[in-house]
């Protein structure tokens, strides 16, 4: 017994000694002199702002710094400390960092070229994780990155003004990368989609949208060696056919927004990841109809379709989807009778400026109660508002203006819906007094106007009185 809690003692008293080597002198004066050199906002900062070479925390310790058990610093994270000009480049202690595993200087302001003593310290060594995303560093990289270690396997350079041609970067960077995310830059070239699906074995997310890009795909069906695929975002990306992402078996987010594709939407696409999509944006671009018959995916809850020219039935999405965007189309027909029943659960639903005619659907009113956000404006819609709207407690946002819809304005618009911030009921063909709640005094006549036989606050026409309306009818 004594000696159980003599050798508990040995090992759990000494076990912070052990583990706390302590910060390794060249690792502190390293990272003070990278302080030395960095401009950052001090009053943004909270960790950079710590580093002391008077303090009595060790630099192990230090914000945004982790250590091995050697003390050798394996982790700077250094993200949103409102650090601005170019990234420092005195080779001291970039080579004093080779131990680096991450890093991370995201979301400041750095501009410049990444320097290439960052570079050829660090990718030859241990990094794995590089992120500079979100600043302002322009110029080539291809040439900079050269010798990247097989370790290096997520790298997000997005959201800045790098340069140069894609293809010749891409070949220096191992085949180990699991994420790569490059959009927002300015890289130029085209771009064979299954040579970077069949070197990148290993890829878990591909972004590539809005460069200067053209990306297409060789072959009908991309190559499936690659196991792991879970999302291909090519927004912007000048293509003009869509690639067969059927045997992306683990695909769950794939956006082709912004992009030159047209004709049918094949009916595959929604078998691609094995059935387990979940996000699908194919907004912005020309296609016509969808393939039948198809079969949403029962997963999806983002398919974002809007501004193409879909024509025909509107399509029932999945029970589960959460924000649905079909506006901008010309589908020319009425919104399905029971399509309120499986918006149950979604929160967004747009449908505007799309030729659709018929009646609001009571399904909707009814039963698609989780709505924030329902824009029906700028089509044909006829009759009248149901006074069941009053259900839709969660509604933010209504816009069913430019229609020509009729009746009266339901008492329960204004009672029921007490989250109402945006409402548009303009130009339709609605009539009688608008009602003077409460929750409706923060709405302007912009909400109201244009129809004829609307009266009442916040518009300037008086209704008339109730023995007129008698007499006029
Ligand atoms: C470092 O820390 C000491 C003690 O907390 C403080 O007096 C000193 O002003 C700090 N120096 C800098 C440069 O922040
Ligand atoms: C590449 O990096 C390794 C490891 O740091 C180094 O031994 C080798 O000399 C480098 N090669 C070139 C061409 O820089
Ligand atoms: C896609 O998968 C199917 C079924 O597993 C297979 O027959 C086909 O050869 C695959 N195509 C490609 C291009 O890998
Ligand atoms: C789809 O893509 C467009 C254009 O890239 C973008 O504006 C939109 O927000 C995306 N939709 C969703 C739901 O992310
Ligand atoms: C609303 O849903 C209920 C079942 O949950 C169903 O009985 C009813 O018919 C639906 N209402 C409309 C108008 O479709
Ligand atoms: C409602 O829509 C009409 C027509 O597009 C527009 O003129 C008006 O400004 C909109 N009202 C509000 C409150 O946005
Ligand atoms: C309201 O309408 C009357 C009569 O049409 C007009 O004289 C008056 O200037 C209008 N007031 C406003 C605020 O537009």
């Amino acid at each position: 017994m004594v000696i159980f809690i003599y050798w508990s003692f040995l090992l759990f008293g000494l076990l912070p000694f052990v583990s706390a080597a302590g910060c390794l002198n060249d690792q502190k004066s390293a990272l003070l002199s990278l302080k030395n050199d960095l401009t950052y906002d001090a009053l943004v900062s909270t960790k950079l702002v710590g580093w002391n070479q008077s303090t009595s925390v060790e630099c192990c310790d230090w914000g945004g710094v982790t250590c091995d058990e050697s003390g050798h610093v394996t982790q700077l994270n250094l993200n949103k400390e409102g650090i601005r000009g170019p990234i420092p480049s005195a080779h001291n202690y970039w080579e004093g960092l080779k131990n680096l595993q991450y890093l991370n200087l995201a979301y400041n302001s750095l501009d410049g070229n990444i320097p290439k003593s960052l570079l050829i310290n660090l990718l030859p060594s241990s990094l794995e994780d590089l992120d500079l995303s979100n600043n302002r560093l322009s110029g080539q990289i291809h040439n900079l990155f050269i010798n990247v270690s097989s370790r290096l396997r997520n790298l997000d350079l997005s959201r800045n003004r790098l340069e140069g041609p894609l293809t010749e970067f891409i070949l220096k960077l191992p085949a180990t990368i699991s994420t790569l995310a490059l959009s927002a830059n300015k890289f130029t070239g085209s771009v064979e989609l299954d040579m970077m699906v069949a070197k990148f074995k290993e890829l878990y997310a591909l972004d590539l949208s809005y460069n200067h890009l053209t990306v297409y795909a060789k072959n009908n069906a991309l190559p499936s060696m690659n196991t792991k695929l879970n999302s291909l975002m090519l927004a912007s990306c000048k293509m003009q056919q869509i690639p067969d992402v059927r045997n992306q078996s683990t695909l769950k987010m794939l956006d082709l927004s912004y992009n030159e594709l047209s004709g049918e939407i094949p009916n595959w696409i929604w078998e691609s990841g094995n059935g387990y999509l979940r996000f699908l944006n194919l907004s912005h671009n020309r296609f016509s109809s969808l393939q039948k018959p198809y079969t949403f995916p029962f997963l999806l809850d983002v398919l974002d379709l809007h501004s193409n020219m879909l024509q025909g039935d509107i399509p029932v999405p999945p029970r589960r989807v959460y924000i649905l965007d079909y506006s901008n189309n010309y589908f020319k027909s009425a919104i399905p009778v029971g399509f309120g029943n499986v918006l149950r659960s979604t929160l967004y639903f747009s449908i505007s400026n799309s030729r659709v005619v018929g009646v609001i659907p009571q399904s909707i009113t009814r039963n698609a109660t989780s709505l924030r956000f329902l824009d029906l404006s700028r089509n044909a819609l006829t009759g009248p508002i149901d006074p069941l709207i009053g259900n839709m407690k969660d509604l933010g946002s209504l816009d069913l203006s430019v229609n020509m819809l009729t009746g009266n304005i339901p008492g329960q618009l204004e009672t029921g819906l007490t989250s109402l911030s945006f409402l548009n009921l303009s130009y339709n063909h609605l009539s009688g007094r608008i009602p003077q709640g409460s929750n409706f005094q923060k709405f302007t006549k912009l909400s109201f106007e244009g129809n004829e036989g609307l009266c009442g606050p916040p518009i300037n026409k008086t209704c008339p009185h109730a023995h007129y309306a008698v007499v006029g009818a």
